[in-house]
């Protein structure tokens, strides 16, 4: 009699021991290596990159020292005959950036490397009127110099790139040859919450003459219009 009182009380306690055991085992089953957590985040990514495909209101943003980019915004323009247009001007006008061999280039460039988070390391540039705030869309065309975002374009940039948060940005850099890779950098330090379309646009010397064919296809690609 005893012993079987002993083995009900032994199965009661193993069924009771499993029943409180289940919600681990359960959970585990339902999230194994916490894969669900992965899954969100690449949700997110999707999320991210599909709200990029809607331009909204746009604005080309630009500045240009011997011309090339005034030529690539002409390009641009013929495409997104809406989009408004700001070209950044320095406050010292008729300077020779290419004299003694681009020294004075290389020097603002410099001085910017020295101490980026600086205001006063930027050449000063002649105010603006039209507000990023206004556009969703922001399409920043700027030289490349000694490999890095033109010194006047970075200044608009260190002045105006919080204020682009959330915004859809295009890149597009005018070199004679060399890689624009530095110029990437300068736009995500100076755009740092910027929601940078996928490849950057790069014209130089060998493709120049087909700018019009290359704005276009790198417009239709990330679905500005
Ligand atoms: C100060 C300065 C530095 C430059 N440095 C480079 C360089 O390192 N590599 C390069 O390929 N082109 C360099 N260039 C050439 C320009 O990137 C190129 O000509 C560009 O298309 C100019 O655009 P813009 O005519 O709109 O000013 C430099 C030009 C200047 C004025």
């Amino acid at each position: 009699m005893l012993k079987t009182g002993m083995k009900r009380h032994l199965a009661a306690f193993t069924v009771l021991t499993l029943l409180s055991l289940f919600p681990f085992i359960s959970c585990e089953k339902a999230d194994p290596d916490n894969s669900g957590s992965g899954d969100q985040e690449n949700t997110e990514n999707t999320q991210q990159s599909e709200d990029n495909t809607d331009p909204g209101k746009i604005l080309i943003v630009y500045y240009s020292y011997t011309g090339h980019c005034d030529e690539i915004v002409t390009a641009l323009s013929s495409n997104l005959e809406k989009a408004d247009k700001l070209r950044i001007r320095e406050v010292e006008e008729g300077v020779d950036y290419n004299a003694n061999n681009y020294k004075l280039g290389s020097d603002l460039i410099n001085a910017i490397k020295k101490a980026p988070g600086q205001a006063s390391s930027y050449p000063a540039i002649k105010s603006v009127e039209k507000k990023t705030g206004d556009y969703e869309t922001i399409i920043v065309v700027t030289p490349l110099w000694h490999s890095q975002m033109a010194a006047i374009m970075q200044t608009y940039l260190f002045q105006n790139g919080a204020a682009m948060k959330g915004k859809n940005i295009g890149l597009v850099v005018s070199s004679a040859s060399s890689g624009i890779s530095g110029v990437e950098s300068d736009a995500k330090r100076l755009i740092p919450d910027g929601k940078f379309y996928g490849p950057s646009l790069w014209i130089n010397n060998s493709n120049r003459s087909n700018r019009q064919s290359l704005v276009k296809e790198w417009l239709e690609k990330n679905k500005i219009k």
